[in-house]
């Protein structure tokens, strides 16, 4: 039998893979830019951290975690997401005591069993970015701006940016007095639901807005949304992301029907979403968790963050707007002596920062070339017995077939 991937999880291979760097390359310049620097993350976490940090009763914990017993009994999962492993990071090293702000970005897997479909994997990938230590909306804005700004510039059109407010739960007269309104409104119309969200509503009725199920969807398009009831604290915050986007020409639509898949959230929410992607219309979203840090053990931090999801932008970013980088020259060599020449040679440019490639069997002049073309070479460098004996090298430039005859390589490549 031959062995195969798990389903849901890809290999990425070339040329795919050299966009995918080269967009991650631009993110990390972006979020130098913004003065985020990069958090690394264990990819396996206790158990216990995703369910207290994403929440019991959402879909990601009940249905999603990839949860086994290691060796010594205990259970561990594969993260699911990034926030929970951030904060814990954060608890455990005690950063709130280095500093009083940290701006963090992070890039890699995470695994939701989830059923796979076109942009819907098990093993996907997320750039994330986290900012922890302050409760300004201008955070918010500054975030979602260079969200907004990093996708433009990878050529991504006609997405949209969509935020909401989900309150927050320190205030009766905020989230609780909403969810009171939900719940009421769910119940009266609880034959209508499915079966699980029958049983959110006992547990947690927000969740009834992220069913995907046609009669919950119709029921909860009608359902109080959270956006109308803020308190006297969420109302003005939400007032000044929105200002903050306007004064900085940033488009975005309201959409109260935003509530996040995740339990952390509180005050602004947002998503990033494309038409091109088909039911999987979301490829990024975030937004602030002011309580999570508390709730997971640690100091009374406030924080905002997103994530992208790597494969749906990938669908999404124009080639381009990612020029891909090629070998400068391809050096031809005929025969060993002039291998023997070409091998001293190609190191050398290499040492300087030219990238060059030469091949490894003694191949006619014809392949060679060809093989230059393929690798979508500038240059050839053609090297045989005649210009060995002349000490030079013939080079050719492939788009415009113009040759030069050139002493000094390196000097030659660095002048261009
Ligand atoms: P999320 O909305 O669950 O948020 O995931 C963020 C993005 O990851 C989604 O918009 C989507 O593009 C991608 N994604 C999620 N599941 C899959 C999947 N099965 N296959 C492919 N792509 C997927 C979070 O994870 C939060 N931690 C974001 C955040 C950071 N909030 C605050 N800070």
């Amino acid at each position: 039998m031959t062995l195969k991937a798990i389903p849901g999880m890809k290999d990425l291979l070339p040329p795919d893979s050299t966009q995918w760097a080269a967009v991650e390359k631009r993110a990390r310049a972006h979020f130098f830019l913004y003065g985020y620097q990069e958090i690394r993350m264990p990819l396996l976490e206790e158990t216990q951290l995703f369910v207290r940090g994403i929440g019991e009763g959402t879909g990601v914990v009940q249905k999603e975690m990839y949860t086994f017993l290691d060796k010594g009994g205990d259970s561990v999962t594969l993260r699911p997401e990034g926030t929970a492993s951030v904060v814990r990071s954060f608890i455990e090293n005690s950063l709130d005591k280095k500093e009083p702000l940290h701006k963090f970005y992070y890039i890699g897997p995470m695994f939701r069993y989830e059923r796979p479909q076109k942009g819907r994997l098990r093993q996907f990938h997320q750039i994330g970015c986290e900012v922890l230590g302050t409760r300004s909306a201008d955070a918010d804005v500054e975030m979602i701006v260079m969200l907004h700004d990093l996708v433009s510039d990878l050529g991504v059109s006609g997405f949209k940016l969509e935020i909401n407010s989900l309150g927050c739960a320190e205030n009766a007269d905020c989230r609780p007095k909403f969810l009171t309104m939900v719940k009421e409104y769910f119940t009266a119309h609880a034959t209508g639901l499915c079966e699980d969200c029958q049983k959110r509503l006992e547990t947690n009725p927000l969740r009834i807005f992220d069913c995907k199920k046609e009669p919950c969807r119709a029921i909860a398009s009608k359902a109080p949304v959270v956006s109308d009831n803020l308190c006297g604290d969420c109302a003005p915050h939400f007032a000044h992301v929105k200002q903050g986007l306007q004064d900085l020409r940033v488009d975005f639509t309201h959409n109260p029907r935003i509530v996040r898949g995740l339990d952390y959230y509180d005050k602004t929410a947002f998503e990033l979403t494309s038409d091109k992607l088909g039911s999987q219309s979301a490829f990024a979203g975030g937004g602030r968790y002011n309580n999570l840090v508390s709730s997971m053990g640690g100091p009374s931090v406030p924080a905002v963050g997103f994530a992208i999801g790597l494969e749906r932008l990938m669908m999404l970013v124009s080639p381009e707007s990612l020029p891909a980088e090629k070998p400068t020259i391809f050096l031809a060599c005929l025969g060993e002596p002039a291998r023997r020449k070409g091998r001293e040679l190609v190191r050398i440019l290499r040492t300087a920062g030219v990238s060059a490639e030469m091949d490894y069997d003694d191949k006619s002049l014809k392949s060679q070339m060809k093989r230059a073309d393929k690798l979508g070479c500038q240059f050839a460098g053609i090297l045989g017995d005649a210009e060995l004996e002349k000490g030079l090298v013939m080079v050719r430039n492939l788009a415009t077939r113009e040759q030069v005859e050139v002493t000094d390589l390196l000097a030659h490549f660095k002048k261009l």
